[in-house]
């Protein structure tokens, strides 16, 4: 396996398998009450620089849980807010830590501080990614419906960084994937080029949301304005009205698909209070396996876990 977690199209199918069962096996294994200790004397560093709820917590809750240490810096408080190179950075951190998770806006920073990190560096978010998300939406589509490869999953609303993770995704572990996104705010055209020439099943983008959420198994939502957006939100709930999974949008679908939110909600935007509150929703499921993921990754990416 690649060094460093930067994009989802690094991986093999058989990889990104083999980190989702990781992450189901220590699931079972805490609930169980087992207690982990693989990474002790390790540490890692989380360097944000966009807010976190999840990706965050659950980061500093799977290191601890594996018997580690956390050290978490926002950009802003760090020397890198001052004008201090990535490269040096990457370097400097690289003496300390086990690992660098970072959060940030350009996909080229992670790429950079990976080019001069002598320590993986594990992406948990930038504007054109987020594939620590992705494996642990996976993890919960497997653990609830198995597949993928023979569900219709759907992706509803933005072409953003997790839309785009979803099309390499579904690349890697050959599954069809729909998407229904406004004119003009579809995914990265690159990725989907790639992810189409790599695949052997289809990736179908749409604008309209009720034809391509018909007969879906998976529903996908996230915000419509993503961090850094923010002077767009506006514009954006005009644009994309008609892309609220609503319960009418969700009965064209199958009646046991599932719903998932990476979270945050803006609830009456992207969807409604009923569907995320509803029967459908496994939105906080999927929320628990962030950690359970992040274990996963950590554990193979700082001890090797996984060959
Ligand atoms: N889903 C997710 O990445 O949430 P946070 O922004 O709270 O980390
Ligand atoms: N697309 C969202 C995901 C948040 C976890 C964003 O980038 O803000």
């Amino acid at each position: 396996m690649k060094n460093h977690l930067l994009a989802l199209e690094d991986f093999s199918r058989e990889e990104l398998r083999a980190l989702i069962d990781r992450a189901l096996q220590l699931k079972a294994e805490r609930s169980q009450g087992m207690r982990h200790q693989q990474l002790s004397g390790r540490t890692i560093c989380l360097l944000f620089e966009k807010p976190s709820t999840r990706t965050r917590v659950s980061f500093e809750a799977a290191m601890f849980g594996l018997g580690g240490q956390v050290t978490f810096m926002s950009t802003r408080e760090s020397q890198l807010g001052r004008g201090e190179p990535l490269k040096d950075t990457a370097r400097v951190l690289s003496r300390y830590v086990d690992a660098i998770v970072v959060r940030t806006f350009g996909q080229d920073v992670v790429e950079e501080l990976a080019r001069y990190a002598a320590v993986p560096v594990i992406n948990a978010l930038t504007d054109l990614h987020h594939p620590c998300q992705v494996l642990s939406d996976l993890m919960t589509v497997i653990e609830k419906k198995g597949g993928p490869e023979n569900l219709k999953t759907v992706w509803i609303g933005d072409g953003n960084n997790m839309a785009n993770s979803w099309i390499e995704a579904a690349a890697v572990l050959d599954f069809p994937l729909t998407l229904a996104c406004p004119s003009g705010f579809g995914p990265d055209q690159a990725i989907l080029e790639k992810a189409r020439s790599r695949g052997s099943r289809p990736i179908l983008v749409f604008e309209d949301p009720v034809e391509a959420i018909r007969d879906a198994d998976v529903i996908n939502v996230d915000v419509w304005a993503s961090m850094g957006q923010e002077k767009e939100q506006a514009e954006r709930l005009r644009q994309f009205q008609s892309y609220q999974l609503n319960s009418t949008l969700l009965a064209g679908a199958r009646d046991n698909a599932m719903v998932l939110h990476c979270l945050p909600a803006h609830r009456g935007e992207e969807i409604t209070e009923e569907v995320l509150e509803g029967p459908q929703s496994v939105i906080f499921d999927q929320a628990e396996n962030k950690m359970h993921i992040h274990k996963a990754i950590l554990e193979h990416f700082i001890a090797g876990a996984i060959q």
